[in-house]
């Protein structure tokens, strides 16, 4: 079926009750970033589950070294495009470094501001049992929230840089408490970031809602990635928990040399290409 044959199907919108069933059916939940309308259209078209507007955006699309500088109004900002593109794809937004550590009054201001001025269906939050009262609040307001344990990176400087969690008997026993209160709070999933395999799979089985990794091996109810990394945007971007499904950086930077030669030469436009 082409693209646009597609389109003309008749869509069943994805929901969260229709992503926590997942794990009953043994079904992985297929997750993906997307931080604008295009590349949410493609998501959409693709027909993956869910679209997260992660705060990744401050690396991929803003160009900051890290998640710290984004702010609420750029996560609305991005998820507004995401949303405007999205019919299917159930729409999570990440609340930001700085948009919910001052407690769960702080967590429900930014969550409500996502969902009424973006029209995210979820929002993500960083953080185990002391964001457990903040998760708590937005769930009983009536906001659907996804956890995020392991490497959460608006603690990176905590952590001394993007590495490996839960690598120690004790850590691994602290992410399933960690996972079980979030859980408690009302969260309906939690993303679990570069952690082993076998730390992933115990909280998979000791959480009854689904857990969605990235860089936390194959055990997880459900994976998420990185747009940019799956699609190597830009190339050279290679890492270890990422598999590149094509490298369209490569394929843009040959399209516009081939452009900017053409143009160069007068190739291009052509009568063809004239009014
Ligand atoms: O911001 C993000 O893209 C994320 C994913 C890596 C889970 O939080």
């Amino acid at each position: 079926m082409r693209s646009n044959e597609s389109d003309a199907q008749p869509k069943k919108v994805v929901t969260v009750p229709d992503l926590i069933g997942y794990k009953l059916q043994d079904r992985r939940i297929v997750m993906v970033t997307a931080y604008d309308y295009s590349a949410a259209l493609i998501a959409d078209r693709a027909g993956v589950d869910a679209i997260l507007v992660g705060d990744s955006l401050g690396m991929m699309v803003l160009g900051h070294k890290n998640v710290l500088p984004v702010t609420l109004d750029d996560i609305i900002h991005h998820t507004r495009a995401v949303t405007a593109a999205a019919r299917r794809a159930l729409v999570v937004a990440d609340l930001p470094f700085g948009a919910y550590q001052a407690g769960a009054q702080d967590a429900l201001r930014s969550a409500v501001r996502l969902m009424k001025e973006a029209g995210a269906r979820s929002v993500k939050m960083e953080g185990g049992a002391q964001i457990a009262d903040a998760i708590e609040l937005v769930t009983k307001s009536g906001i659907p929230v996804v956890g995020h344990l392991g490497l959460t990176p608006q603690s990176v400087h905590k952590f001394g840089g993007h590495k490996l969690q839960a690598t120690t008997e004790a850590e691994a026993s602290a992410l399933v408490r960690d996972a079980l209160a979030v859980e408690q709070a009302g969260a309906w999933a939690i993303v679990l970031e570069m952690v082993p395999a076998a730390a992933a799979m115990a909280v998979s089985r000791e959480l009854s809602i689904p857990t969605i990794g990235i860089g936390a091996g194959p055990w997880c109810d459900g994976q998420v990635q990185v747009w940019h990394d799956l699609l190597a945007l830009p190339p050279g971007r290679d890492f270890h928990h990422v598999k590149q499904y094509a490298n369209l950086g490569d394929i843009a930077i040959d399209a516009l040399k081939t452009y900017a030669d053409e143009v160069r030469d007068g190739k291009f436009p052509t009568e063809e290409h004239s009014s």
